[in-house]
């Protein structure tokens, strides 16, 4: 077993590419940007797990609007840090949202895979009324399939990177920060 010291979580960081504050801050803009843009008063949101659980926690109470709040397990990541390419919508029981306003929450656009077929879903299959996506990260690489987020916290490079909801082989969700993990805890 490592010692104490070494199971800390952030002694386990590399670079912090966001910070607590910033991530703060931001999510409040792009709640804010998002009330601004709605046409209806009824909004959405759809949330993409786990990865986005705390930005999409922290988003909902920067909305002042009654909003409805679903889910769905989406992987495509299969515990490493690339992506099978392939994307399986675990619970797809959308059919609630037909005629809806829906806002698509995810953690990180990187492959653009998974909002591309969430997205596409909601509009060809389930007929929702509107499709936005907001994502906390964007990262700086060229996408599998074309796709845009509406709303972007931040763009990043290309690195993986963890905390915040993002993981590592299921771990290090509850990392406060954006940051990247030291080589020595990255399995190869
Ligand atoms: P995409 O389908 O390639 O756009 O990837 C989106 C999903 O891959 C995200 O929801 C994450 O779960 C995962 N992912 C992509 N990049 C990272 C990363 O740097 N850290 C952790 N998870 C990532
Ligand atoms: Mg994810």
């Amino acid at each position: 077993m490592s010692p104490p010291s070494e199971r800390r979580l952030l002694t386990r960081i590399d670079r912090v590419l966001v910070s607590e504050d910033d991530i703060r801050a931001r999510v409040n803009e792009l709640g804010a940007e998002i009330q601004k843009d709605l046409h209806s008063d009824e909004l959405t949101l759809l949330v993409v797990l786990h990865g986005s659980i705390f930005f999409s926690a922290d988003l909902m109470r920067a909305i002042s609007l009654p909003l409805y709040l679903e889910s769905i397990r989406v992987s495509s990541y299969h515990g490493g840090t690339t992506s099978s390419g392939t994307v399986k919508l675990d619970q797809a029981p959308l059919s609630e949202l037909a005629g809806k306003d829906v806002l698509v929450v995810d953690d990180i656009l990187d492959t653009g895979r998974t909002l591309n077929a969430v997205v596409s879903h909601l509009r060809d299959e389930i007929g929702v009324a509107s499709a936005r996506s907001c994502v906390l990260l964007d990262k700086n690489v060229e996408r599998a399939v074309e796709f845009e987020a509406d709303y972007v916290g931040f763009k990043i490079e290309d690195a993986f990177v963890v905390g915040y909801g993002l993981d590592y082989m299921g771990k290090y969700r509850n990392l406060p920060l954006i940051g990247t993990l030291k080589p020595e805890f990255i399995l190869t």
